[in-house]
């Protein structure tokens, strides 16, 4: 199996600089967290798909979880590690070697567009999330509009936050409705969103103003956007 971005064990010293190449990762991982309710009983357990450096971890600490990350970067894997993620399995995402119901709450971030199949992607979420359990998956859209502002303005600005060239091929990139389609196919119904920055935050962000840019949700999906749902309780 190979996966576009193998890379990310040489970007791995990326993952915390404050104003690096990673930032935009940080701004979506502060969205997710944000969707993430408190733990509802005690060992509940929220699993990180592609956990990378474990930039999540921040914005659930606190809610009651055991952080579990699933990567196949061994280095990021060391940084999650080391920045307060409880545990880290080295694996595939899309054959990830963790037991049926192993979470309380399944969140994939930035993931399913480095993939060529993001549908076992999404099988391996929604068979890995407990009934009763909350999924979060977010990603990149499929359009003309999400190639230019992540490849070519994200890639190519000159600035100390464009994300490293070759990050990202568009052509994996992943229609909204086929990333819902995935998750009902695999039991869990989702609601889709968008995710976007106010203007004004950017530009305070680019002037130096901000630690991080707020991605607030909205109805555009065209470019990034995000994917919520409960798996349905068990029967009887
Ligand atoms: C854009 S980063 C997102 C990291 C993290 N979710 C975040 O938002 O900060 C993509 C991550 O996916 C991981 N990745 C890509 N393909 C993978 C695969 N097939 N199996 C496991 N991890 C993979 C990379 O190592 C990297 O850490």
């Amino acid at each position: 199996m190979t996966t576009t971005v193998p890379e990310y064990d040489n970007w791995s010293a990326y993952w915390w600089q404050p104003r690096g190449p990673f930032s935009v990762l940080r701004w979506i991982a502060r969205a997710r967290g944000e969707q993430v309710a408190p733990a509802t009983r005690p060992d509940a357990v929220l699993l990180d798909v592609a956990c990378g450096g474990g930039m999540l971890h921040p914005y659930i600490a606190g809610k009651g979880y055991r952080h579990v990350g699933v990567d196949v970067s061994t280095k990021s894997a060391e940084i999650a590690r080391r920045h307060g993620v409880d545990e880290v399995v080295i694996g595939d995402i899309r054959d990830i070697p963790l037991p049926d119901a192993f979470a309380d709450v399944v969140v994939a971030g930035c993931c399913v567009e480095h993939v060529d199949e993001p549908e076992r992607v999404v099988a391996e979420c929604c068979r890995l999330l407990k009934p009763g359990g909350t999924l979060i998956i977010d990603t990149i859209a499929r359009t003309w509009p999400a190639r230019f502002a992540v490849i070519t303005l994200g890639e190519n600005t000159p600035v100390s936050w464009a994300a490293p060239k070759g990050t990202h091929d568009h052509r994996m990139f992943v229609d909204p409705r086929r990333l819902a389609r995935a998750c009902a196919a695999n039991g869990v119904p989702v609601e889709t969103y968008g995710l976007f920055p106010r203007t004004r935050d950017l530009l305070a962000w680019t002037l130096g103003r901000h630690g991080d840019v707020p991605m607030r949700k909205v109805g555009y999906t065209g470019i990034i956007y995000g994917v919520t749902g409960v798996k349905p309780p068990a029967e009887g």
